[in-house]
């Protein structure tokens, strides 16, 4: 079993029972999910998301950081759910051993930790196998720091679960944001993020966005859903 205290993390039960990490590296100790439940979390915030954005069928999803790879499991899951959907997957990290240890449970070898991941997202128990063939066709891969995002204006449904800006600062400047909406992004696209900061929100309607009303996971006041170049109503 992996011990995550050699990589300075630390597991966390959050309260509907799913596993999450905690970094101990990063300055405030921050945990990769609400307390409240990191599945319910990724359901609320990404799967929703992920639905409204299949529907309108745009495929190029970006997944920033990989973490635990709640998102991950989510996107094979919505995909073998929806067999017209072929989505084709970016993930961002830059904790090399969760990149291993994930792609060691895609290979058909998971730790007990991501078991529980699966299971506690409830996804079909071909998830991890369905990442993998993914990746085999060419449609899912990994990438480093996001800071170094692709500029080919490709990411249509960007799930940005990065920490929060007390941890990482970068990600969050209205310049990075605004070089991502308008480098990184499709013309048709979606964001969604459990975070609400005022640089996101002006980053975003000064790209072009439409932002759609959502209220934050279990107690936090807003949450951010935000679409470009499509009807939210259609
Ligand atoms: C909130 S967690 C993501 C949780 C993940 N979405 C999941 O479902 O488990 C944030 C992740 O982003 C990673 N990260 C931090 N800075 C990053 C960067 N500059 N580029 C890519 N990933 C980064 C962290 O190592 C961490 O794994």
């Amino acid at each position: 079993m992996v011990d995550w205290r050699i990589y300075d993390f630390e597991e966390v039960i959050t309260e509907d029972g799913s596993p999450t990490l905690r970094d101990l590296r990063s300055s405030n100790l921050e945990t990769m999910h609400h307390r409240g439940g990191a599945a319910s979390e990724t359901l609320y915030i990404y799967g929703n998301a992920l639905q409204w954005g299949l529907q309108r069928q745009l495929r190029q999803v970006w997944s920033v950081g990989l973490g635990c790879g709640y998102n991950e499991l989510l996107v094979a899951d919505l995909s073998l759910k929806n067999s017209s959907w072929s989505p084709k997957l970016l993930s961002f990290e830059v904790r090399e051993v969760l990149i291993q240890q994930f792609q060691k449970a895609i290979l058909g070898n998971p730790e007990p930790f991501y078991q529980r991941v699966a299971e506690s997202l409830k996804v079909n128990s071909r998830a991890f196998e369905e990442l993998l063939k993914m990746e085999s066709r060419g449609d899912r891969g990994v990438n480093g720091d996001f800071l170094q995002f692709p500029r080919n204006g490709a990411c249509e449904i960007l799930l940005f679960d990065a920490f929060s800006v007390k941890t990482d600062e970068r990600l969050w400047s209205p310049e990075f944001l605004s070089e991502l909406f308008s480098k990184g992004m499709s013309e048709k696209s979606l964001v969604a993020t459990y975070a609400c900061t005022g640089n996101l929100k002006r980053a975003l309607k000064s790209s072009g966005f439409q932002l759609i009303p959502k209220s934050g996971f279990q107690g936090r006041r807003e949450s951010t859903f935000a679409v470009r170049g499509l009807s939210f109503s259609s």
